[in-house]
């Protein structure tokens, strides 16, 4: 069926013998845009058994060679980010202009893996004996970094190509095979993505792209004997993923509910600025978005007027006019930031905008006076809705915080440097920053969640050390 993307296996192209396709919806239309193959478990066999025999040679293939071709596929990608960038405004609804800078920054990661595995991968160590107790100088103990095998990434649907990336360069460059796992919405994006390193020459068999159901392949697929590691940005899945999986190193992503603590000294125009930016980009859909507003009473009015400002002004529409709000991922998403909002309502939170919803598009809604019996004061709403809670103290704000089984990201302003370092000591998250909202980036900088936030740390070279092992070999003297 010539409407039906092909998945990406032993170097080509194919088509499932399953027969059967899973469509993707496009969220601001709600009509299917696309058709994915729905690979069988046999197929996940064959690209396993592959990417296991792929995995020996390119294992022994020169590091600057590894890294030349991952040059070549940055550059490939960064040349047809214009078709990348459609398919993610079609599958995902990410404004037009956001996607092209995804297409970009992902190049960007690429290139920065190569430069950055050429150096981490190309320095071991050298151990002498006679610095331990007991020991003379006799053995000489050199260490190296070798590849785990095959990696399995997972990529959630808000960055399908981003974060796909960000597993598969720190895997090549490391010397590992790459099995890829796309979510349904962003397939195709990732169809295209694979392409471009298709394009570069990697060896067949080395990177596979296999699409399908969840439900089909999930399972099949995590806890399948081949893989050695799992690299997984997402949501709950990943728990029960962690359950099941083997005795393999887990780099895990799983949301976040990042708090913005304000405190009275705080430039509240900066302030304002960054909740709109951290809550409201890409519809709030992104693990690190602002998704708790924590903010001292005396000032609470005043930041609420300017940030009540600045949401009149985004702009609400199709992501193919650059909209800042546009249709979240599914309805099923919809429905569920709708009942966050509903509960919020019977609760008696105060609307600071009028609630309006028209299929997947949802109007950015700002809630102030929520309390601690809200659903949303807990819950990430993964869509353009946010809570502001008032708070008496500091200490209420780090322990509101802390009583979240979340920890990925958090934030604080203030213009005491000595305040702001101890709020960030005190908050159990994997990053806090100091006068800016959460985010991911720079893609060198490591990124990491506490608690229900993941497992591992990523950014460029935390991903290649996880996505390796240390090998010693003892030079015995007699
Ligand atoms: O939601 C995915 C997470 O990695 C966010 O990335 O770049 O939006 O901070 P970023």
């Amino acid at each position: 069926d010539g409407d039906v993307y092909k998945y990406y296996s032993d170097g080509e192209w194919k088509t499932s013998s399953s027969g059967k396709s899973v469509a993707i919806i496009n969220p601001a239309t709600r009509k299917t845009q696309y058709k994915v193959q729905a690979c069988t478990q046999e197929e996940v066999n064959k690209v396993m058994e592959m990417a296991k025999s792929a995995q020996k040679s390119w294992a022994k293939t020169p590091l600057w060679k590894r890294a030349e071709l991952l040059h070549k596929a940055a550059a490939i990608l960064k040349d047809n980010k214009a078709p990348i960038a459609e398919s993610l405004v079609k599958e995902i609804a990410k404004p037009a202009k956001d996607s092209v800078t995804e297409v970009v920054r992902s190049g960007d990661l690429i290139s920065y893996c190569a430069e950055e595995g050429v150096r981490i991968l190309g320095e071991g160590k050298f151990l002498l004996s006679d610095s331990f107790p007991g020991n003379e100088r006799t053995k000489y103990c050199l260490t190296s970094k070798i590849p785990l095998g095959v990696v399995l990434a997972i990529p959630p649907f808000n960055y399908p190509v981003n974060l796909a990336v960000s597993k598969i360069a720190p895997a090549l460059i490391a010397g590992n095979s790459l099995v890829l796992k796309p979510p349904t919405q962003g397939a195709v994006s990732c169809l295209h993505m694979v392409h471009c390193f298709h394009l570069a020459g990697f060896p067949k068999g080395l990177i596979s792209c296999i699409t399908g159901k969840g439900s089909e392949i999930g399972d099949f697929l995590t806890m399948h004997p081949a893989v050695n590691c799992i690299s997984f940005t997402g949501g709950d899945t990943g728990i029960s993923i962690s359950k099941k999986a083997g005795m393999i190193p887990l780099q895990m992503e799983l949301g976040g509910k990042d708090a913005c603590i304000v405190l009275e000294d705080a430039d509240l125009d900066l302030v304002a600025s960054n909740i709109i930016k951290g809550g409201f980009s890409y519809s709030g859909q992104r693990c690190t978005a602002v998704k708790v507003v924590l903010v001292i009473k005396s000032v609470a009015d005043e930041l609420v007027e300017k940030v009540k400002a600045k949401v009149a002004k985004l702009t609400v529409g199709p992501p193919e006019e650059n909209c800042d709000i546009t249709a979240v991922v599914s309805e099923s998403s919809a429905n569920f930031i709708e009942g966050l909002v509903m509960d919020a309502k019977d609760k008696g939170a105060t609307f600071c905008q009028e609630y309006k919803r028209e299929g997947n598009l949802i109007w950015p809604l700002l809630l102030d006076n929520v309390r601690p019996d809200m659903r949303i004061a807990w819950e990430e709403p993964f869509g353009p809705v946010l809570p502001v809670l008032r708070i008496n103290s500091v200490e209420e704000g780090i322990n509101h915080c802390n009583a979240s089984n979340f920890g990925l990201q958090g934030c604080v302003f203030t213009k005491d440097i000595n305040k702001a370092i101890l709020i960030s000591d005190a908050m159990e998250t994997g990053t806090v920053q100091i006068n800016s909202a959460p985010a991911r980036g720079p893609d060198h900088f490591p990124f990491q969640g506490l608690k229900d936030s993941g497992i591992g740390s990523q950014g460029v070279t935390n991903s290649i050390n996880l996505m390796t092992k240390v090998k010693t070999t003892v030079i015995n003297l007699p």
